[in-house]
């Protein structure tokens, strides 16, 4: 298929992940986590903004009975002494005792993943995955178990299906990547 790039603010992108491979991933992490969660109804919690393209299309592809439930991670930024936390925002169900899988557009260098996973945790769950449609090897500076992972890709900022660069992109139904 033909490149296609796309002019978001000051910077190019150009395509790299097209859609249907994203949902031939999708579609095998899905297969996973009905192995996996088959009768524990499972509580996805995704977290917004970039993850709702993925949990949209994850959610139509899992058949076993599960719940879903949306949460935010502040963006102002408390500094704790693990570095900076970001609160979890909009959490209005009761965790406890439930098998909690937390759905993310990318995963990084994992600060966000390992602040959320330490709050959850604090709420007694009986078990907490995290299930990312991107996950960035080369960056990762914690010691994260990132259980469920669709895609990883080398360490190039992308947009598309979920992911912004400052605001703009989401919308887009295949991933870009910045042109350098
Ligand atoms: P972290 O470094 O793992 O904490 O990732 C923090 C957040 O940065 C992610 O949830 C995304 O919102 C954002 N992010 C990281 N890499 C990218 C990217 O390549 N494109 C768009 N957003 C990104
Ligand atoms: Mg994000």
């Amino acid at each position: 298929m033909e490149p296609r790039t796309v002019t978001l603010h000051d910077c190019q992108f150009s395509t790299y992940i097209c859609e249907e491979e994203i949902i031939a991933h999708i579609s095998l992490l899905a297969r996973q986590l009905d192995k996996d969660y088959a009768n524990k109804n499972p509580l996805f919690l995704a977290v917004l903004n970039g993850s709702f393209m993925f949990a949209a299309d994850l959610m139509k592809r899992v058949s076993t009975p599960c719940e879903i439930s949306f949460i935010r991670l502040s963006s102002y930024k408390d500094m704790q002494s693990t570095g900076t936390v970001k609160e979890v925002l909009g959490l209005t169900e009761d965790i406890g005792g439930r098998h909690v899988v937390v759905l993310e557009d990318i995963v990084d260098t994992g600060h966000t993943v390992h602040g959320l996973l330490q709050q959850l945790q604090a709420r007694q769950p009986a078990s907490v995955e995290v299930a990312t449609l991107l996950l960035k090897p080369e960056c990762l500076q914690h010691q994260l178990e990132v259980k469920y992972v669709a895609r990883t890709i080398p360490n190039d900022f992308v947009v598309g299906y979920g992911l912004d660069y400052n605001g703009l992109g989401r919308n887009l139904r295949d991933i870009y990547k910045i042109v350098s």
